[in-house]
């Protein structure tokens, strides 16, 4: 068989975008872990100027290693705003830095973005979303993938189709479908199988998302949403090496779970980023204790501590 038809064939496991959570140091741990494609950075957001190249890199310091994560994973950027000028020349200017293409949320769920509607909100015009996705797509270089984020709607499921097909018809090449109202929050389950009503009706590649945790999720959810990608989220940093279980890995070992909470305390407890170090672990560990039961008894134990040494005393125990 060619080798370019397996490629074509084999899963893609994207990291999510998460605000405050996969930032750029996460995301080097993750992928150095192994087992995703791609991953796209925590959304920007756009108002109605061009913002400064130092604010990209910020947000994604791995545009100064070829936009790439240590591990060599290239990463997207992704921008959120609802100004279709602005967010063209914002996506121009990511691309011209080095995004591997560029990625558009259209399915924020904050209060402070939506009340600008942005974000969920345009979820509720999809001829909005159509006008955003046709500026972008004509300022982005058509080597570049132009791809969207969305959600299954504002309060109801019945524009589906209709927003992926907008979508679509702008010129975006990829979609990824967080099977989830905005009024739905992060509330179990995810409805995958409007994935596959919207997968059914656009000719783009279709990425999963919302609810994977372990291999067993995945396997239900390609056979639901009749997707082979997925984008993984709150799973990827409550399971460090889930894109490998994905693909055929065990489930790491609570010991080298534990060797990873180290590793990022001794990085994370440096210099001025140790002001924040207490509730970044804490925000970590309480997706991990979804998963580990040790990791349950390490969250109760670390929960109420302030500071810094008293936990990484905890952590050493
Ligand atoms: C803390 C947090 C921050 C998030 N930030 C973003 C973001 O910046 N952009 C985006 O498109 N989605 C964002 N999301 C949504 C995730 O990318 C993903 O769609 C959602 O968590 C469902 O996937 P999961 O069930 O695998 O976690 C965020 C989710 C969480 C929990």
């Amino acid at each position: 068989m060619p080798l370019i038809e397996l490629k074509e064939r084999s899963v893609r496991v994207i990291l999510a975008p998460m605000e405050g959570v996969a930032d750029a140091f996460m995301r080097n741990l993750l992928t150095d872990i192994g087992g995703y494609d791609l991953c796209v950075s925590e959304f920007i957001r756009i108002v109605d100027q061009l913002l400064p190249r130092k604010v990209f890199r910020r947000m994604c310091p791995e545009l100064y290693n070829g936009s790439r994560t240590e591990a060599g994973v290239p990463i997207r950027v992704q921008l959120l705003g609802q100004d279709p000028q602005w967010m063209a020349e914002n996506a121009y200017r990511a691309v011209a830095m080095g995004s591997h293409g560029l990625d558009l949320n259209f399915g924020c769920p904050a209060r402070t973005v939506n009340k600008n509607l942005g974000g969920a909100s345009l979820l509720r015009d999809p001829e909005s979303i159509y006008q955003i996705v046709k500026e972008v797509r004509g300022a982005v270089p058509d080597d570049q993938v132009l791809s969207a984020k969305i959600r299954l709607g504002w309060d109801c499921k019945s524009q589906c189709v209709e927003i992926a097909q907008a979508i679509r018809d702008a010129g975006a090449k990829e979609l990824t479908v967080h099977a989830r109202t905005k009024e739905e929050g992060y509330k179990p389950p995810a409805h995958w199988q409007y994935i596959k009503l919207i997968k059914d009706s656009i000719d783009i590649p279709v990425i999963a998302n919302g609810e994977i945790w372990s291999k067993a999720d995945y396997i239900k959810c390609k056979e639901v949403s009749g997707c082979d990608d997925v984008m993984i989220g709150r799973g990827a940093v409550a399971i460090p090496n889930l894109a490998r279980v994905l693909k055929g890995g065990d489930k790491m070992q609570w010991c080298e779970v534990k060797q990873l909470l180290i590793k990022y305390s001794e990085i994370e407890t440096t210099g001025s980023k140790e002001k924040y170090y207490p509730q970044r672990i804490k925000q970590w560990l309480r997706y991990i204790a979804m998963q580990y039961t040790e990791g349950q008894e390490l969250f109760i134990r670390v929960r109420s501590i302030k500071s810094t040494n008293d936990i990484l005393k905890a952590l050493a125990e």
